[in-house]
């Protein structure tokens, strides 16, 4: 640990763990800090105000680089101040700012304005911490900036009351970022509904904000978390700046994109200060969630394929070299909550001969749960459905050679549960007022030690007492009257950050006593997907829509801001439930290959071509599994309302890829366009394995990286819901 003091002069290098590529220089004649992280640089310094000032946000600086001592920009009108013209890093309410603060207090005698000025920073490896206090309060924030080698910094505060008095945070935001002053930035992100999550919006950022936000106390499926900001007309898919970045937040956030009267653009995310108090007396602090970001001058495809290492690398619980997902089977859409022994174990009998590897009971085993109208909450095996306990049925998936998985929704209470004519007080409410129930159900305050003990209880009796690889953490409704009267009324709103804190406790609790327990994150699909519960769940459900057609718009935007192997895919019935489409299931399944592969039709119902078809595909697919789940994606033909699209995974050595071509709905005869390759090796040979060679009629079996990548390949794809693909092997 090194404190960096004024006095000292020239460069000092934090040696991290990455120290070559990663370090944080502080020069200390400028009072300025560069940091880098991959192919990014962030500087920042302290200005002549004693504020902390963004320097730079982009590129890679050569290690001469240097910079002036950070000057605040003057006031440009009487309308815009200086506190309004100057980048700031992390800035508290006052001075006229008319913009989003980073953080918004209130002192007891109803003071608002807080003043930061830079107190001290320390360099601990690939991390920077700065100190910051009011220039008059003893309220302190530290702001935190790591630097990440896969090109990803993270930055999160702290925010410190050390006066005497009880002050009030309104407003606890991570951080702000300030992109280089441009009026030509297109904004990206992730916005949807239940059944139709993660379709990618592209806007023209012009004066003023755009927020994007969840009140609903959980990440959402409305908007997700991340951002991308591209040049117009410069940035596309394989080219041009991109800065991105997501947070690790899975309760109500925000980020909020302004463009200044400047025409600066300035990004401020953290904890969504709607309904939002957070008292802290003398002593106490309060931290904000990580606020990851990165730049990169190769495009969209690139920002993704950061975003996607560093999950692997940095994020998910298996860090840093994750496990291939297992292909599991989910009977869900097939018996919906019909559950019992006999018919779980001959669907899992059938499963297995398709070469499945894991087997997941969905909703409907425990309590009186026939229905969706009662049960959540008593989590006890129903013993009509499973006589005997989950043992036999557990035993008989072992003995075909698979693990087990159980579906639970640990959060949630329905009105007709024995655990709510207990404990009617553990559902958030309003005192007094209608509780708003959605899909017959209430929101457990996890917020309260005593319904965290209960959860954490149950699931540790669950998992310990039978053999469970895997549980499906569901999340079915969103919340409507946070109340929380149990505590004293200027704690009442700290449930937006406690309830999250609890929840990630009981995960972390709960994966320390069963370590070798993997966790699924699922809202009703893809509504809790977010770095912060990544910290703690092996992969996640994006949607409940399985129709194959929407799900490649689908997977299209959900690999923009996380992983593949994170992104569970199921091949499930025909006609689907939510479009009532009919796709052939080669079609279907080649769709769910390209995350991690699902099976979640009604296999008793499967004709033997259909399982002759499943286990040749899934066959395939456990080939080019690590390629698809763990290696580099490139998007080389985005699904949306095109007719076609393709994808191709390079393994992490270069050494294989693997690529899916589609052919959505052919219209005029037009033949499917050549696909060009990327990513590969120029000067490499490879060996080409088609999964069905009658599709790519002039492949040969041998073509170089240079020519894959020029002339490409050409798919014979003809109707509607064709689809391919073709395996590269790189020879030495
Ligand atoms: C949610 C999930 C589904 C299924 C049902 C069970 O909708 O997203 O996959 O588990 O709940 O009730």
């Amino acid at each position: 640990m090194q404190k960096i003091g004024l006095l000292l002069s020239g460069w000092l290098i934090a040696a991290g763990s990455a120290a070559a590529q990663n370090a944080i220089r502080y020069d200390a004649a400028q009072h300025v800090w560069q940091i880098g992280a991959g192919e990014m640089s962030y500087v920042l310094g302290v200005n002549d105000q004693k504020a902390l000032q963004t320097l730079y946000w982009g590129p890679k600086l050569d290690g001469g680089a240097s910079f002036a001592t950070p000057k605040s920009l003057p006031e440009t009108a009487s309308f815009d101040p200086r506190v309004a013209t100057t980048p700031l890093e992390y800035v508290g309410w006052g001075g006229g700012l008319p913009y989003e603060p980073t953080v918004k207090i209130s002192f007891p005698d109803g003071n608002r304005s807080l003043h930061l000025e830079f107190v001290d920073a320390k360099i601990t490896g690939d991390e920077l911490a700065i100190t910051v206090k009011d220039a008059l309060a003893p309220v302190y924030v530290q702001l935190f900036y790591h630097a990440y080698p896969e090109g990803v910094l993270a930055r999160w505060s702290r925010i410190e009351n050390r006066s005497k008095g009880k002050i009030t945070v309104e407003q606890a935001e991570s951080a702000t970022w300030n992109l280089p002053a441009r009026t030509t930035y297109d904004l990206s992100s992730l916005t949807g509904r239940w059944g139709a999550e993660w379709q990618l919006q592209t806007e023209a950022l012009h004066p003023g904000a755009v927020v994007l936000e969840s009140r609903r106390g959980s990440t959402s499926h409305q908007v997700n978390p991340w951002f991308a900001i591209g040049s117009r007309g410069e940035t596309t898919e394989t080219a041009g700046p991109v800065w991105f970045g997501e947070l690790g937040w899975s309760g109500s956030w925000r980020i909020t994109v302004e463009q200044t009267h400047a025409d600066r653009v300035r990004i401020t995310g953290g904890y969504n200060p709607f309904d939002f108090a957070y008292p802290l007396a003398p002593g106490e602090s309060l931290e904000t969630p990580r606020f990851y970001a990165g730049y990169t001058a190769r495009g969209n495809g690139e920002a993704s394929r950061i975003l996607h290492r560093f999950q692997r690398g940095q994020i998910l619980p298996q860090r840093p070299t994750p496990k291939v997902r297992p292909v599991l089977f989910n009977s869900w859409e097939a018996t919906e909550f019909a559950v019992n022994e006999e018919g779980q174990i001959a669907l899992a009998e059938k499963a297995a001969k398709l070469g499945v590897e894991r087997v997941v009971i969905d909703d409907g085993w425990f309590g009186q749960r026939n229905t969706d109208r009662a049960g959540l909450g008593d989590w006890t095996v129903n013993p009509h459905k499973f006589p005997h306990g989950l043992k036999p049925m557990i035993d008989r998936v072992h003995a075909l050679g698979m693990d087990f998985g159980i579906w639970v929704e640990p959060e949630m209470v329905n009105p007709d549960s024995d655990l709510y004519r207990k404990h009617p007080d553990w559902a958030m409410n309003f005192p007094g007022r209608p509780r708003t129930e959605a899909r017959n159900q209430l929101v457990l305050n996890l917020a309260r030690d005593d319904v965290r003990q209960y959860v954490f209880g149950f699931l540790d009796k669950l998992v310990s007492e039978n053999d469970i690889a895997f549980l499906k953490w569901d999340y079915n409704r969103n919340w409507s009257e946070p109340g929380w009267d149990a505590v004293p009324l200027d704690q009442q709103k700290t449930i937006y950050v406690k309830y999250v804190e609890n929840l990630y406790g009981i995960l972390a609790d709960l994966r320390k006593k069963h370590p070798k327990l993997e966790i699924e994150s699922c809202s009703g699909g893809g509504g809790r997907v977010d770095d912060g519960i990544l910290r703690y769940t092996d992969q996640v459900w994006p949607s409940d829509n399985t129709d194959a057609l929407d799900r490649l718009v689908i997977q299209d935007g959900f690999t923009h801001a996380y992983s593949p192997n994170l992104m569970m895919a199921w091949v499930t019935d025909v006609p689907n439930f939510l479009d009532r489409r009919v796709i052939p299931l080669d079609f279907r399944f080649l769709v769910a290959m390209s995350g991690s592969l699902g099976i979640g039709g009604n296999l008793n119902k499967w004709t033997p071509e259909e399982m002759e078809t499943a286990t040749r595909l899934t066959a395939f697919y456990k080939e080019v599994r690590p390629t698809v789940q763990l290696g580099e994606l490139h998007r080389l033909m985005r699904s949306g309302a095109s007719e076609t699209s393709a994808v191709e995974y390079v393994s992490p050595d270069g050494r294989s890829a693997v690529v899916f071509a589609y052919l959505h709905s052919q219209h005029y005869g037009r033949p499917f366009p050549t696909v060009r390759l990327d990513g590969l090796d120029p000067a490499a040979t490879y060996r080409l394995t088609p999964l069905d060679a009658k599709k790519i009629p002039g492949l040969t079996s041998e073509r170089n990286g240079s020519q894959l990548m020029g002339e490409g390949i050409d798919f014979a794809l003809r109707g509607d819901y064709d689809a391919t693909a073709v395996r590269l092997e790189r020879l030495k």
